[in-house]
């Protein structure tokens, strides 16, 4: 988590870095910070709050002058959020001053040696020992500080994206990676170092991806040189295009990130399965799985790894995978997976989901699969993120930035080319007919179409969200291919508006949910016609004669559900496998138009950060 941001060129740095971590700050929100060199010295501000505090502060407290320099915004692992822990943080000879996404796990024992050696701390962080080892590195050893670094890093054990400069050398920040994100922009006689490309995009296209274990020493009127940590080997940096622009980073006329990235979903779904569903040919071309189609023919079993929302689109995935490919699918917590000695063979496929790819968790999930000979493919949004370069091969989702902390337009894409993997892998093993898979095809082309007009709801969610914006509990009931979704529209509603929601298989209610259920308890029930209908209705009839209040969700022209519900949701018709794609729509709608109601901050929401890059 955390977002790092820094700059060296002829610019003024300020407005770059405060403008950069704006945009980064949907990876951590609780503190904010800065430090420029102003040509004879450092300025730095930081405090607890978010950027737009961090600009109030520092545009009152210090000169906000100089073309060098770094700035920080937190999600807290080591430390409370407070002015202290905030970074930048400063060497004990405020000469060094440093950013750092990541954990030093070794720092409380890396402290008490600093400490016997005379060094203070002021804040409790990890990133404040850091800075004070490399310092120490370089008094001890006599060393310029890239070398510093080196050594001092080759001593921790953790994760982390790092900038650091110094003072007495400023045409030089020294960055580092391991675990956590770190993207060099590279402008003509500038550069701009980010935890992503967004920060810089309108300066440049061309950045180099620092993988992990690497270092560079960013110098003006130099080339960049990749070293690695390790064994101080020179790697030779990739400069890579970047597709990005700035449009898809920025609100476009919405109020929050959360609903243009609602509404962006029938664009984003159209560009996942673009040039892979072919169904004029009558094909799904997927490179990816062009070129392990033999191991994935051979496959005993697909086990998906991932969290969150991504858990979730994995869920669904099982649903349609055993359905239509008839392969047998696990679905696993990565977090539960990685630390529970699974059994894994070379005769599995592990397919990791992840919007952000960079997920701690999840690429630790991927690690253990691949040390066990399995064949990993990575479902990704974010192209170039750590889970796209460690995976064996993958398909990306192609949704286009998703910046509001919770996930929306990522979990129908991520469902979409997981459909689009079912099918294929349904036709090479002759699981489907032939009639199927076109009907299938063209079905998947109709979405964009269904999920614009399950959009159409709005209206009536908004009108939904006002009845129940006050409740302190909700349920969700879905089944089938809809009971994930009855978790998705959970977490949603209790992620951005702090109520308390749960998600059931809907005839699990009765082995528990039910003593819940009074005329005070909102249910929202997932009840489209296709798939266990009736015994859906038969839920909904346990809940009416215990005055639950029923939101259901429909399909179109349903009347029986009408006459019962409290209210209802209508969602166009279309194949019991896709309607994950449209009954979501209105979940996430009702979860935004709460949030907003209760006042909540719907793209930012309290303790969360979008790139979960900790454990
Ligand atoms: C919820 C949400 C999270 C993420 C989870 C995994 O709205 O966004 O639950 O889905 O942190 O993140 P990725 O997909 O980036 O691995």
């Amino acid at each position: 988590m955390c977002g790092i941001v820094g700059y060296i060129g002829y610019r003024e740095a300020y407005p770059i870095i405060i403008k950069g971590l704006e945009r980064l700050e949907y990876r951590g929100y609780d503190s904010a910070g800065i430090a420029l060199f102003d040509g004879s010295g450092i300025n730095l501000s930081k405090t607890k709050g978010k950027v737009e505090d961090l600009k109030a502060k520092a545009e009152a407290s210090i000169s906000i002058e100089g073309s060098l320099g770094i700035g920080h915004t937190r999600w807290a692992t080591h430390g409370v959020p407070n002015d202290v822990n905030s970074h930048p943080h400063y060497s004990n000879s405020g000469n060094l001053v440093i950013i750092h996404n990541g954990i030093i796990e070794n720092y409380g024992a890396i402290k008490e040696e600093l400490q016997n050696r005379g060094y203070t701390f002021s804040s409790d962080t990890d990133t404040e020992v850091l800075i004070n080892l490399i310092e120490e590195v370089m008094k001890k050893e006599g060393v310029m500080l890239g070398k510093a670094v080196q050594i001092a890093l080759n001593q921790v054990v953790g994760a982390y994206a790092i900038a650091v400069f110094d003072k007495e050398k400023p045409n030089e920040i020294v960055v580092a990676k391991l675990g956590s994100p770190l993207a060099i922009g590279v402008g003509e006689n500038e550069f701009f170092i980010a935890s992503d490309a967004s920060p810089f995009i309108e300066f440049t296209n061309n950045a180099v991806y620092l993988e992990d274990e690497e270092m560079a020493v960013i110098r003006l009127g130099k080339e960049i040189k990749l070293r690695k940590i390790k064994d101080d080997s020179i790697a030779y940096p990739l400069v890579q295009e970047l597709q990005l622009n700035l449009e898809e980073i920025e609100k476009g006329g919405y109020d929050h990130f959360m609903l243009k990235e609602i509404y962006e979903q029938p664009h984003a779904i159209k560009d996942t399965y673009r040039g892979r569903l072919r169904s004029a040919q009558g094909i799904i071309k997927m490179a990816g799985v062009d070129d392990h189609l033999q191991e994935f023919m051979d496959a005993d079993r697909i086990i998906i790894v991932a969290c969150g929302t991504s858990w979730h689109a994995g869920l669904v995935a099982e649903y349609i995978f055993e359905n239509l490919a008839r392969i047998s699918v696990e679905v696993e917590y990565a977090s539960e997976f990685r630390y529970r000695n699974p059994v894994i063979t070379d005769r599995d496929v592990v397919i990791a989901i992840s919007q952000s790819g960079e997920t701690a968790d999840t690429l630790a999930a991927i690690k253990l699969a691949k040390e066990h000979g399995a064949l990993v493919f990575g479902v990704c949004n974010v192209v170039g993120s750590s889970i796209a370069r460690e995976t064996h091969a993958g398909a990306y989702t192609h949704a286009g930035p998703e910046i509001g902390v919770a996930s929306t337009k990522a979990f129908t894409t991520q469902i979409t080319v997981l459909t689009l993997l079912a099918l294929k892998l349904a036709k090479e093993r002759k699981a489907i007919s032939e009639e199927d898979f076109t009907a299938y095809m063209l079905e998947l082309e109709e979405i964009p179409a269904k999920v614009e007009k399950a959009l159409e709801s709005n209206a009536i969610v908004e009108i939904i969200a006002e009845a129940y914006k006050d409740s302190s509990n909700c349920l969700y009931l879905g089944r089938g291919y809809n009971f994930p979704v009855a978790l998705e529209g959970a977490l949603k509603l209790k992620e951005i508006s702090y109520i308390h929601a749960e998600g059931y298989p809907a005839a699990e209610m009765k082995h528990g949910p039910i003593a819940l259920i009074d005329d005070q308890m909102p249910v929202v029930v997932i009840a489209t016609k296709k798939g266990h209908y009736e015994k859906v209705v038969s839920n909904i009839q346990e809940i009416k004669s215990r005055h639950g209040k029923i939101i259901a969700v429909v399909t179109e022209g349903d009347e029986q559900v009408r006459d019962l519900a409290d209210h209802v949701i209508e969602v166009p018709e279309t194949f019991e496998s896709l309607t994950p794609l449209l009954t979501t729509i209105p979940l996430q709608l009702l979860s935004y138009h709460i949030a907003v109601m209760r006042d909540c901050n719907v793209d930012q929401p309290r303790n969360l950060a979008k790139s979960v890059t900790v454990e």
